[in-house]
């Protein structure tokens, strides 16, 4: 078990509030230099709260797992950078890193791997939900629900103490199935079992894409491409749904429950939903702007409709995603190697461009995110545009895990409340309906 350490305060802030009373506040520090005031006694000592609309500042917890340098952009997981991890590791070992604190030995590794495959099957009786939802069905609708009812099948999940290891192997597992069923069911497929004998991702790439009639091959090439992009997705530390997932969690919600509220929160186009929404700002300029991107950011930067330009920009990153850096460049191998010449990759380079290039993006620090070129790849490999965000959540599900292990097993955890200023009425008396 790799819990948060406890952060002690070898220093102090002191904050003095309107009436002149002083009020001193403990500092604590991070393994990578990081300073935060920690307000927890604020409210107690002096009446006030702090007020951190979408949480610019505010630190929500102390974590062991995921590194990120915004400025510098630096993106480490437990210690070992993404790009290293990207070239030289594979999705299930990094999600055993994530989730363990450590990488696994060999025996580690094949134990995990085993589990990992005996238990890629869902219960029979899931079936009948893929039939229930309609045809037009968003695969993110079904993949948040279906994790949710992961907790009706296996009960004992309820008891956070109960069989943790095997929940979260079960839920790796079959969230793979799940999706993959999901898109078959969507395009009107049988569904196919998952192989024993393929590796994690190749596996995934046989149940979306194979069927009953022909032989298929996985390619070595799109296994490596599954493996990278979700090495490259697979935490983020504090995000919007990572930090949905330890707040339902600290509820004492099961991780069924966490991870599925974690699934919805993605869905958002501002989060996970962004790669979808790239490659529908990429068609639009193709097919209603002659391909001209200048016209969109143009529109973009006069904010005509409230338009972004989706694949940019990040709370964190305020110089370059390395994650995106190394998106695009894989773009490129990628589609040579498939010998696809795709014209939104094109686009997206002239309006990556011309965005670097003006002031709007510059003094902003709007820079290519994540998202910018991952649609692009999703696309060569045949993956559907709907199931973009279904793919990110089959890469960020180790962290979320990872999180919810560590929220769980950390004893400072408390149930997540946060505080509001009230802005409504004061008090009124209640008038009766036939005297209003
Ligand atoms: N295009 C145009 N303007 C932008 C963009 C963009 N993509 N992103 C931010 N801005 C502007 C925004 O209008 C605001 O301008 P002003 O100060 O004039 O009001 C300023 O930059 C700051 O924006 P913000 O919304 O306050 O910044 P934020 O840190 O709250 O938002 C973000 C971060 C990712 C939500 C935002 O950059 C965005 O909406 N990007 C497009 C969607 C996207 O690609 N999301 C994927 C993020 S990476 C994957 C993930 O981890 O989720």
């Amino acid at each position: 078990m790799v819990a948060a350490m406890a952060v002690e305060a070898k220093q102090s802030a002191k904050l003095l509030l309107p009436s002149g009373k002083e009020v001193s506040l403990p500092v604590v520090v991070g393994t990578e230099d990081e300073h935060a005031v920690d307000i927890k006694s604020l409210r107690a000592d002096s009446g006030y709260i702090t007020l951190d609309s979408g949480f610019m500042n505010t630190g929500s917890t102390a974590s062991a797992i995921t590194y990120l340098d915004g400025e510098q952009g630096i993106l480490r997981y437990r210690g070992y950078s993404i790009e290293e991890l990207a070239e030289k590791s594979d999705f299930v070992e990094t999600s055993f890193l994530l989730i363990n604190g450590h990488l696994p030995s060999q025996e580690e590794r094949k134990k995990f791997s085993t589990m990992l495959t005996r238990h890629s099957l869902i219960h029979e009786d899931m079936h009948h939900f893929f039939l229930g939802y309609p045809p037009t069905s968003h695969p993110m609708a079904v993949l948040s629900s279906m994790v949710a009812s992961m907790s009706a099948y296996y009960p004992d999940s309820l008891d956070r103490n109960s069989a943790v290891d095997m929940h979260i192997t079960r839920i790796l597992s079959k969230v793979r199935t799940i999706a993959a069923f999901a898109y078959k069911k969507s395009i009107g497929q049988p569904i196919m079992y998952p192989k024993n004998s393929l590796r994690y991702c190749a596996n995934f790439l046989h149940m979306m894409f194979a069927v009953p009639s022909e032989e298929y091959e996985v390619s070595p090439v799109l296994e490596k491409a599954v493996n990278q992009l979700l090495i490259l997705h697979a935490d983020h530390e504090q995000n919007c749904s990572t930090s949905t997932v330890r707040m339902v969690g600290s509820s004492g919600a099961n991780l069924y429950a966490s991870i599925a509220a974690g699934i919805l929160a993605l869905w958002g186009p501002l989060h996970g939903g962004a790669n979808q929404a790239v490659i529908e700002m990429l068609e639009d300029v193709k097919n209603n702007r002659g391909g001209d991107g200048k016209k969109f950011i143009d529109d973009v930067k006069n904010k005509r409709d409230n338009q972004r330009l989706m694949g940019f920009g990040h709370r964190v990153y305020k110089n370059f995603d390395p994650r995106a850096k190394i998106l695009k460049k894989m773009c490129d191998e990628v589609l040579e190697h498939l010998g696809i010449k795709d014209p939104l990759l094109d686009i997206a380079k002239s309006m990556e461009e011309v965005a670097l290039k003006d002031d709007y993006f510059i003094s902003k620090k709007l820079y290519p995110n994540v998202d910018f070129y991952s649609g692009i790849i999703y696309r060569a490999l045949g993956i559907p545009t709907n199931m973009f965000t279904v793919m990110f959540a089959l890469g960020r599900l180790p962290g979320w895990i990872a999180h919810w292990k560590e929220m769980v097993d950390d004893p400072q955890t408390k149930i997540g409340r946060p505080r509001q200023v009230y802005t409504g009425e004061k008090l009124r008396t209640y008038v009766p309906i036939e005297q209003r």
